[in-house]
């Protein structure tokens, strides 16, 4: 698995019958497109999509127009996609899967000269279905998880994924309500553990739809549960998780590790433009002692947090639309850290989660409790 890739959240695109501006819209599909095809030229080959970014479509497009130009041939690509939520039949319409706070957030990325009021001005003209702040509704049900895989491989326009993984752990109850909250706002679980899901995910790898397949967000418990499945048939090759400074999630990436499971950073840089970010919030590129470090390897900040994790030998995926940004972020094969500086970057002692999911803290598998 190629060490570093790109992002691809908080890039809107493919929304192109919401009630918005179809001018807004037509610009977003243009700048996912723009980002994967320039990040090609870069040499990026390794792409992080999912089926909740909602723009797997425009990601395709790219890859077909740049293996149509022969810069890049698809068997040299590493596309990785997520099995998480919607999928409740192909029937049904991309706006209906578009939670209102992603949405706004994915506006205000790809527009940051976009005030908020506008942002939420814009978000207020989504259908009223579009609830707000509910996040994920996960239909997780065996059933649909080969449709779930049929629709992202029709979106990218390929014959297979090289990884398929599955979003989080836990599963939230089967049916048309996206995020099916009880009265105080909690999702209400699924009936259907990750455990049977795994199951369904194997049958993929088994019709030849995916090469591997994975897991996200699963705690070092999750993944014990897993491998001591009885009958368990393909291990899960990967476990993609939120992983910077303020995060350092050694154990568990230790433990993924000593089974050979690779690992894959997500939030790399801390999400520096997290719209929702009070004061007491993060923010890697203004530490000092990461700002020192750079400074001393005379690199930026962001390729430093980046080049962190592939001397951890983990996999990195940093999102960028900004071609500038793109570049920098490749540039970090030319410097090591020394031995003390990733002490020191491992050793903030925080425990800080940008992806909470605070909403399903009560699930059973909800993977954060522990910390
Ligand atoms: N498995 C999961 O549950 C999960 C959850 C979240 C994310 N992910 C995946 O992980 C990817 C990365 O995480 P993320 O997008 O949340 O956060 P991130 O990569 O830490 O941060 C992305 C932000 O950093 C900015 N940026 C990128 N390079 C920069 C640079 N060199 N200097 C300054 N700013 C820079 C980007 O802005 P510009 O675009 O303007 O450059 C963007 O706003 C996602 O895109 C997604 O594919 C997975």
């Amino acid at each position: 698995m190629p060490i570093l890739g790109l992002g691809t959240w908080q890039v809107y695109a493919g929304a192109g019958d919401l009630s918005l501006s179809p001018s807004l819209w037509s610009l977003s599909l243009q700048i996912c497109r723009d980002a994967v095809k320039f990040a090609i030229d870069v040499g990026y080959c390794h792409f992080d999509c999912a089926y909740l970014h909602q723009n797997e479509s425009e990601t395709g497009d790219a890859v077909r127009e740049k293996t149509k130009e022969r810069v890049v041939r698809r068997e040299d690509l590493f596309i990785v996609s997520k099995l998480n939520k919607v999928h409740k039949s192909a029937t049904s319409s991309r706006q209906e899967d578009v939670p209102y706070r992603e949405l706004s957030l994915c506006l205000h990325c790809v527009f940051p000269c976009l005030g908020c009021s506008v942002v939420v001005r814009l978000a207020e003209q989504l259908p009223s279905f579009v609830l707000p702040l509910r996040l994920w509704s996960t239909f997780r049900e065996r059933s649909l998880v080969k449709e779930a895989c049929q629709k992202t491989l029709a979106a990218l326009q390929m014959d297979y994924l090289d990884l398929y993984l599955m979003h989080w752990p836990m599963g939230f109850k089967a049916g048309e309500e996206l995020f099916p909250a009880d009265g105080n706002g909690m999702t209400i679980p699924s009936s259907t553990d990750f455990l049977a899901t795994w199951e369904a995910m194997e049958e993929l790898v088994d019709a030849g739809m995916v090469k591997a397949i994975g897991v996200s967000n699963f705690n070092c418990n999750q993944i014990d549960q897993l491998l001591s499945k009885p009958g368990l048939r393909h291990k899960p090759a990967n476990n993609q998780i939120e992983n910077h400074p303020y995060l350092p999630q050694e154990e568990l990436i230790k433990f993924c590790q000593s089974k050979s499971i690779s690992v894959t950073a997500y939030c790399p840089l801390g999400v520096p433009n997290w719209p929702w970010s009070k004061p007491k919030d993060i923010s890697l590129f203004d530490d000092p002692q990461i700002k020192e470090i750079a400074l001393k390897c005379d690199k930026t900040p962001a390729q430093v947090l980046i080049h962190l994790q592939i001397q951890r030998n983990v996999s990195v995926i940093p999102k960028s639309v900004a071609p500038h940004h793109t570049e920098e972020n490749f540039k970090v094969f030319d410097f090591e850290l020394a031995e003390e500086e990733i002490g020191t970057l491992l050793a903030f002692k925080k425990q800080y989660h940008i992806y909470t999911l605070s909403e399903c803290k009560n699930h059973k598998d909800y993977p954060f409790l522990g910390e």
